[in-house]
């Protein structure tokens, strides 16, 4: 049998202490199909003294990931500490820069310097491998990187932050706010104390940024999608979504269009029929239309210490079987700069829930100005207002919501429109808008 991979894991938080408790249980199977076992030869945390239920008896400890990326007994560096920025960079590029191979989760720092270490990779001869970096479990970026190495990919789409899919799913099922919700994601450990970064949309701008590149061959750029996050959705927007056939979702999407490459995260109407539709809870997945096949969508758990894991030693296990591939599916040379599609010219459906005001003309008014910017309306709705009087008639002075679906149609349309019914007056608030992805 080949000499074993020795590993060097810096970070033993959530998914470091499970990589090392894995390679303990599984490490006879692992040695069979990679033909070669697999050790923990040296760790790095925070803290030494933490007690984490791992057995680390025999296995060195370094100071820092950088000292760990730099010991020579060590062949490949398992990156789980976390962060866009140090100490993780320098140690990744230091592991990189001296032929070493990397595995690491972090989508933070693969979507703002991916380029850069493909790069480094690629000089030194290592494997540079970030499977647990999108969807944890869910092998998205090997299906994208290898299994669609021959097929172009049009769009790639889809759920990519439990997080926000939980609270949007107890929001649908149980017509509760998104404060609320929120509330018991934080209680369950499903958010973050600062849930900002989850439910702004910037982790799933991140994941999108590197489907996107995988998926087009151009380059990284995080700074390139279009980001929206969920907290303006109100239960009344899942309800009258659920009446009209919809579902609300957090989608990341990356489509390649005439004008460029779209990418953009927003909550997203999608029909009740699709299978990203069906997905509920903290549960993840991604759908791949790839040219001239049906689409393809995979699902499954997109966090969790053993959910991530799981893919963190998938891309173990290739680097001790000997496979490389190009980190982004192609040499960096070949990666071209992303041409970003203005989210101005973005064209589809929209769903738009005002609040007019109970004037008379204002139906009319709506209606025209819609007209005026060639905006066909697919279905309006008027729904009950909230303010009834004792015999259940509307009072007089309560503004009425009205839902409107429109057939596609582009995006400065639709905000030309809402802001000349502003204008007008005869409406109260903000306008909400959801665009709409038909299939
Ligand atoms: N958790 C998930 O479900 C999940 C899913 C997909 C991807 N990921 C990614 O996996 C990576 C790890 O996440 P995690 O949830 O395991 O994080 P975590 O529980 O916070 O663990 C981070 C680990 O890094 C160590 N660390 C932090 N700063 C350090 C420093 N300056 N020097 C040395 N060690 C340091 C910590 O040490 P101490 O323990 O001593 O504090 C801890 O062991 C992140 O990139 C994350 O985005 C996580």
């Amino acid at each position: 049998m080949a000499a074993p991979l020795r590993l060097g894991i810096a970070g033993l938080g959530t998914v470091g202490a499970e990589v090392v408790r894995l390679i303990e249980s599984e490490g006879r199977t692992l040695a069979a199909r990679c033909g070669r076992s697999v050790r923990v030869a040296a760790v790095t945390a925070r803290s030494k003294a933490k007690k984490r239920g791992i057995d680390l008896a025999g296995i060195a400890w370094a100071n820092s990931p950088l000292e760990l990326a730099n010991n020579p007994d060590i062949d490949c560096l398992v990156e789980l500490v976390g962060g866009a920025g140090e100490p993780a960079l320098s140690a990744i590029e230091a592991a990189l820069k001296s032929g070493k191979s990397v595995v690491t989760a972090n989508k933070a720092l693969i979507a703002k310097h991916g380029v850069r270490l493909a790069q480094a990779a690629e000089k030194h001869g290592g494997a540079l491998n970030f499977e647990a970096a999108v969807g944890a479990a869910i092998p998205v970026i090997k299906t994208l990187r290898e299994g669609f190495a021959a097929t172009g990919v049009n769009r790639v789409y889809g759920i990519l932050n439990g997080t926000c899919n939980y609270i949007l799913t107890r929001m649908e099922q149980e017509g509760l706010s998104f404060a609320e919700c929120l509330k018991d994601a934080q209680r369950l450990g499903y958010a973050e104390a600062d849930p900002s970064f989850d439910v702004d949309g910037h982790d799933t701008a991140q994941k999108l940024a590197i489907l996107a590149s995988l998926a087009f061959g151009t380059k990284v750029a995080e700074r390139a999608v279009y980001v929206e996050g969920i907290s303006s959705i109100a239960p009344e927007d899942l309800r009258a979504a659920s009446d009209l056939g919809y579902r609300v979702k957090l989608l990341g999407v990356a489509v390649r269009t005439a004008k460029g490459i779209e990418q953009r995260v927003h909550p997203t109407m999608v029909p009740k029929s699709t299978s990203i539709a069906q997905v509920m809870g903290v549960t993840n997945a991604v759908t791949i239309d790839g040219e001239g096949i049906p689409p393809i969508t995979l699902v499954g758990p997109g966090a969790g210490g053993a959910a991530t894991a799981s893919a963190v030693l998938a891309d173990i296990a290739d680097i001790a079987r000997g496979v490389r591939v190009n980190p982004f599916g192609r040499p960096v040379d070949r990666l071209r700069v992303t041409e970003k599609a203005p989210m101005e010219r973005h064209e589809g459906g929209y769903y738009i829930r005002l609040m007019a005001r109970d004037l008379a003309g204002t139906a009319a008014t709506i209606a025209t100005r819609l007209a005026e910017q060639k905006i066909s309306i697919e279905s309006i709705v008027q729904r009950h207002p909230d303010g009834v009087d004792e015999n259940g008639a509307a009072k007089k002075a309560s503004p009425v919501p009205v839902i409107l679906i429109t057939y596609a149609t582009s995006e400065d349309a639709v905000y030309r429109a809402l802001q000349a019914v502003q204008r007008d007056k005869v409406i109260s608030g903000r306008p909400q808008v959801i665009r709409i992805e038909k299939n």
